[in-house]
């Protein structure tokens, strides 16, 4: 009775608890931590989806168990959002469903369609349940490159020759958690060719549908023509409208995966509390400005934090998307590995971010750093890394240039400096 349970076995430590296990320790001693490892939105849900629920919450008929794969007025909801923003019409009652957050749908469709030993494949780094879904009902993962070009399609092409049994799922994930990477239509595109070509069911987050800062506007795989054959995507009002804590997320798509996560679903709960799932139509059906406006406060957080880790003498890239930015470990500090870096900025900087080891072997040697705090917040998180690489002798760039790119960051840290 002492051994471990299998399923238990098949979970290693959660790689991040280093981390914040420090971060709790450097909270009871008082000390101001600056924290940007958690992927949580800090602003609050806009009031309109608030007062519907307030509204639907003191009708005592709302109060009843609800229907587990959804309301149809918020099936009807989310293909009204597919028209809109994708021109893909969906069957709200074949190709819909809701979910309690897009992280239980992925978790549930991954247990419904495994057979232990299946082959999965799964892009590395990646966010946990990506993986964890499939271990947990006893599938065996093939980890492939996370970029969205031509490295992720030779490497699919591989898994296919050479894994034994043949893969049956491939997960994919832009704009990515944690490297920010976007794809675009005509990779998708490939992608559903190949997955076409050898029958091997595609799942598509989502989740950052909205969150994207330049001119390339995510695309969803259910635009490829055929791609509703074998695919299925999550989508989730978590950061769209920074109702995390509410728990909707949907999966729309190919309707034998609908009816598989629906079946599995109907067995393990009834729902969403029906007053989340009436706010819930509320803001996919109402107004769209505070869509626009969370997009804004992202890309405002994003430019602030780059510029303030350029101007610390950190080189990293400026993400098209999502809420976070993936940053390889200043030269300096390569050797150490991305936990004991993380460890390292916390304890001498105040400043916490995620080590890349917890997305996957092959997150070691980046940081993911979330754009969760304000922008106040994160110039003194910038400034606070600033001192800290000067103690470790990185110089960062002069602090005013007199053209090119790093202009704008030295000014910004100038300017950051008297605020
Ligand atoms: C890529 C990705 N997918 C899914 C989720 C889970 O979102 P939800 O709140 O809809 O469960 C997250 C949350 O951070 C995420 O980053």
């Amino acid at each position: 009775m002492t051994e471990e349970f299998h399923r238990i076995r098949r979970l290693p430590p959660y790689v991040f608890a280093e981390v914040n296990k420090a971060k709790a320790a450097a909270r009871v001693r008082g000390e101001d931590i600056i924290d940007l490892g958690m992927g949580n939105p800090d602003t609050p849900t806009p009031p309109h989806i608030v007062q519907k629920l307030v509204e639907t919450v003191a009708d005592p008929r709302s109060h009843r168990y609800s229907v587990s794969r959804g309301i149809p007025g918020l099936r009807r909801a989310l293909a009204g959002y597919y028209a809109r923003r994708f021109d893909v019409k969906l069957d709200p009652e074949t190709e819909v469903i809701a979910t309690l957050g897009s992280k239980e749908g992925l978790a549930n469709l991954s247990a419904a369609i495994t057979s232990p030993g299946d082959t999965i494949l799964v892009p590395n780094p990646s966010y946990p349940i990506h993986q964890f879904g499939f271990i947990i009902a006893g599938a065996s993962v093939r980890s492939i490159p996370a970029t969205p070009d031509e490295e992720m399609l030779r490497a699919l092409d591989r898994a296919v020759r050479h894994s034994v049994p043949k893969p049956t799922a491939l997960i994919v994930n832009f704009p990515s958690n944690p490297t920010a990477y976007v794809a675009d239509l005509d990779f998708y595109g490939e992608l559903v060719a190949l997955a076409r070509r050898h029958d091997i069911w595609i799942m598509s987050d989502l989740a950052y549908a909205e969150i994207y800062f330049g001119d390339r506007v995510p695309p969803s795989i259910l635009q490829v023509p055929g791609a509703r054959d074998i695919a299925v995507e999550f989508t989730s009002l978590s950061k769209t409208y920074s109702m995390a804590g509410w728990r909707m997320g949907f999966a729309a798509g190919n309707p034998r995966l609908i009816t598989a996560l629906t079946r599995i679903k109907s067995y393990l709960d009834y729902g969403a509390f029906t007053p989340i799932q009436v706010a819930a139509v509320a803001a996919l059906s109402g107004p769209q400005d505070c869509v626009a406006e969370i997009r804004t406060m992202y890309r405002e957080r994003r430019d602030v934090l780059i510029r303030g880790l350029h101007a610390a003498g950190w080189d990293v890239p400026s993400p098209e998307g999502s809420m976070f930015a993936w940053a390889p470990l200043p030269p300096a500090f390569r050797e150490m590995g991305s936990v004991d870096f993380s460890k390292l900025l916390l304890k001498e900087a105040g400043v916490a971010v995620a080590p890349g080891l917890g997305f996957g072997e092959y997150g070691e040697g980046f940081v993911r750093i979330g754009l969760v705090e304000n922008t106040q917040r994160l110039r003194q998180a910038t400034r606070a890394i600033r001192q800290f690489m000067i103690r470790h002798g990185v110089t960062p760039p002069p602090a005013r240039p007199e053209t090119g790119p790093r202009a704008d960051a030295a000014a910004d840290a100038v300017a950051d400096a008297d605020a």
